[in-house]
This record gives structure tokens, sequence and C-alpha cells, in this order.
């Protein structure tokens, strides 16, 4: 039987590693089958963690990217005779991108995080200023802001969206409050209207980190378009990819051109924005401080063969949620990601959320059951500033409360284009089983 390798170990004992982290939680007899077992009053299924069979002998992963033919050719064209860097790959994907957006301007860059710094240097962030950030998020959401030699400020989430609460954003808010990043969590389109009308009041600029969301709309319009700056990354997890890759899109025509420098070292050939033009044709300026954060044209040759299949991919995507909460509204135990209406999303991540007050287990101890059961599992996000690093800041527990609880209790199912129906149904049949297990 193929089982992940951290399963091996004594039948009928506790993955390694873990021993004793779960002792408490054993109240049923072990037993090497599936067979059932009482608890209490109540029969129910051996979980493999302790000894019974698995849901399926070979590991669902959490998250995978599809690469086709077509995407295989793409890339080998380029490399067979293109320009591999600074081609006309880069301008076409960016013009697919302003397509897919509505956005008018779109900079491809290296990856989502060069894609976030560009964006808080362009928006003018540093010394001295603050900028709002969502607490449950990757970490570069937040870096972004301290590369720049700002301040990020966490603001708490909402309960049920897990997006940015604009409440708490407000309460945030001080002379020195410069802009805020806001994240489109799983893909869900954050509270536009309202950050607007915060961003309008304060002066404040808005960039959105919407890494997850492409294809997401929010009141009919796409994300990318909506936010002074908006940040995306391709990422092989994320929805489409260009192996590692990123873009900022945006409206205004100045920031569109900062971004562009700022790509390229801070060098300009527009002698309107040099300090000492000539008429020389070689000649160019470093202007400012920029960096290299180019995409190369292979991997926006990738980028431009995926975009063909994001409808695709968005549509499969919401297939497999509409199973997930089909089959989770019906749990007790289970909280759902509550929606906003003015979001069409197309989801990056699912969330499963368990609610304590009904389970024997913490979030610990059901993420192993799952794994033992074949389905890998991940936690999306620790609260940025519970990383060491953060807490070195002089950031502290408890800033966040409700960002804190959901880090507690959620855990990210397997979401994505090439899960079968099958592979959705042992997702769900191993979720049952576990609930059914640590049921209160
Ligand atoms: C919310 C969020 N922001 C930013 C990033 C950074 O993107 P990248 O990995 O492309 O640098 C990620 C990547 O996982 C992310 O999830």
């Amino acid at each position: 039987m193929r089982r992940r390798k951290r399963q091996a170990g004594k039948p009928g004992s506790p993955p390694a590693g873990i021993k004793g982290r779960i002792k408490g939680a054993v109240p049923g007899r072990r037993n090497r089958s599936g067979a059932a077992v009482r608890k209490g009053m109540r029969k129910v299924e051996q979980l493999a963690i302790f000894g019974g069979t698995p849901v399926r002998e070979t590991p669902v992963h959490y998250g995978k990217q599809y690469i086709d033919e077509e995407d295989i050719r793409a890339v080998s064209e380029v490399l067979r005779d293109g320009d591999l860097t600074c081609g006309p790959m880069i301008d076409a994907a960016e013009r697919k991108l302003c397509e897919v957006t509505g956005a008018k301007y779109a900079v491809l860059v290296s990856n989502g995080t060069a894609a976030l710094h560009l964006a808080a240097l362009a928006a003018g962030f540093g010394e001295g200023d603050e900028v709002i950030v969502s607490s449950i998020t990757f970490a570069a959401s937040a870096n972004c802001i301290l590369y720049c030699g700002a301040k990020p400020v966490f603001a708490d989430i909402d309960p049920e969206t897990y997006n940015i609460d604009p409440k708490s954003v407000e309460r945030l808010i001080t002379p020195r409050t410069k802009g805020i990043v806001a994240v489109d969590f799983t893909g869900q389109a954050v509270e536009h209207k309202a950050l607007q009308d915060i961003c309008r009041k304060h002066g404040l600029r808005l960039i959105e980190d919407a890494a997850h969301a492409i294809g997401t709309r929010y009141g009919g319009r796409a994300v990318g378009s909506i936010a002074d700056m908006t940040c995306f990354s391709f990422h092989p997890v994320k929805t489409i990819t260009s192996g590692e890759g990123g873009a900022v899109t945006t409206n205004d025509p100045k920031l569109w051109a900062r971004l562009r420098r700022l790509r390229a070292h801070g060098i300009t050939r527009n002698r309107e924005e040099m300090v000492h033009p000539t008429d020389a044709l070689w000649y160019n300026e470093q202007v400012e401080l920029g960096y290299n954060y180019r995409m190369t044209d292979i991997q926006a040759a990738l980028l431009l063969s995926q975009f063909k299949k994001l409808d695709r991919f968005a549509a499969r995507r919401r297939e497999i949620v509409k199973k997930y909460d089909e089959a989770f509204s019906h749990m007790p135990e289970i909280a759902l990601q509550r929606e906003i209406p003015e979001s069409d999303t197309v989801r990056h991540l699912y969330i499963l959320r368990l609610k304590p007050e009904r389970l024997t287990c913490g979030r610990r101890q059901f993420f192993d059951a799952l794994g033992a059961e074949n389905i890998c599992s991940q936690v999306h996000y620790l609260p940025v500033y519970w990383h060491s690093y953060y807490e070195k800041l002089g950031y502290e527990k408890g800033l966040c409360p409700n960002a804190e609880k959901y880090y507690e209790e959620a855990m990210s199912l397997p979401l994505y284009y090439s899960l079968t129906d099958s592979d959705v149904d042992c997702v769900i049949r191993a979720v049952r089983k576990i609930v059914s297990y640590y049921r209160r």
C-alpha cells in the first residue's frame, strides 16, 4: 500500500512526530481496519491516524498547476527563436491582462512580491508613514511596506468573510496613515465600496493584493481595474501560472510610467524624465533607484497560454467549491466562508473552518487526521505579526482577535483545476469521517 512516508510506523500508532500531541484525543479503541469503533454510544469509522483504512491510497495534493501541450508549445517557440527577455511576449501578455481585468495599464514583473514592492514604492510609502494591511495574508503583503521604510499596521479581519474589516481599518487611521494594502483573501474581493470611501475621506492610496483573485469581479467590474494599483501573482499554486511571475495593473498613466521605470533599475529613455537629456540614440539615464524585476518572455509565453484556459480553470474551481459547500453546509461542526454579494469570486483557496464548541479535537489534530487519510491540506495563514521577525519588530499577540481565532480553526482543502470528482468525493468523505469521530 502506498501511504505517505510520515505515516509509516507501528500499525495503529499515530504518525511519527505527532505522538503525545494527539494523546488526549484517542477515545475509541485502536483498530487496524476501517471497521467501526465505539465512541460512547456511537459507532464511528476508525480514523487512518489510529490505524484505520485511509479514504484513499494515494495522496490528494492541496494545490497543483495544470500545464498542457499548448503551454509547452508556447514556451518551446520562444526558446527556439524568440527573444528570451524584453521581447514581444511581455507586451502581448500585458495587453491580455488589461483585457481580462479592464485595467488601462499592466506591468509584468518577476513575481507577486516584486509587484507589491513596486506598487508600494509607486504609492510613495516611505519613512514615517503607516500603511494598514490585512492580518491574515501571506507575509509579502506586509513586507512590501517594510521594504519602503514604512510601518505596517495590522487590521483585523471580518470574522465571516476573513477579508480585511473596513471598520477595523477606520479605527487604525492616524495622521501618519498613507495607504491600505487590502488582500482579496481566497479570491474573494475586498469590500471596495467601504475601503474606497475611507481612502477618499483620508486621502489614502489603495493597493489591492489580488494574488488570489485573477478572474474575480466586484460589482460587475473585474478585479484589477478598481484600486489605485492591483497586484497579481502567477506562482504555480495560483489559478494561472507563469512559473514565477506577477503584475501590477492601474488606470493611472503616471503610476504606470513609474512602475515600468522601477521594474528596470530606475533607468529611463524618456528625455522628459532625464536630468541631462541628449539626443544621442544610445543614451539612457538612471534617475532613481530601481530593480531588475523583469519577467522573461519564456514566462510571459506560458502566462499568455494559461490565460486561454482561465475561464475553464475558473469554472472548474467554482464547481468544486459548490460541491464542498453543499457537503459541508449540512455539518454544524463546520463554518463556511461568507461571500459578499458584490463579489463574483474565482476561489483560489477553500477554507475549512472548524467550530471548536462542536468538536473534541483542535485544528492540529484535524489537520493530521486528514493527512493520514491521504488528503493534504495547508493553513493560510499565520497572522502576519505572529511571525518571529515581526515579533522582533515589537508586534505582540492580541492585536487582531478575529484573525487569531480564525488561525486556530482554519485549514485549506485541495482546490485546483485537475482535481477529479472522485478526488473531491474523497476529500468530503475524509472530512465527514473525521467530523463524525470527533463530534461532541
Ligand atoms: C496574498 C499573497 N500576496 C502576495 C504573494 C506573493 O506572490 P509571489 O509568491 O508570486 O511572490 C502571495 C503568494 O503566495 C500571496 O498569497
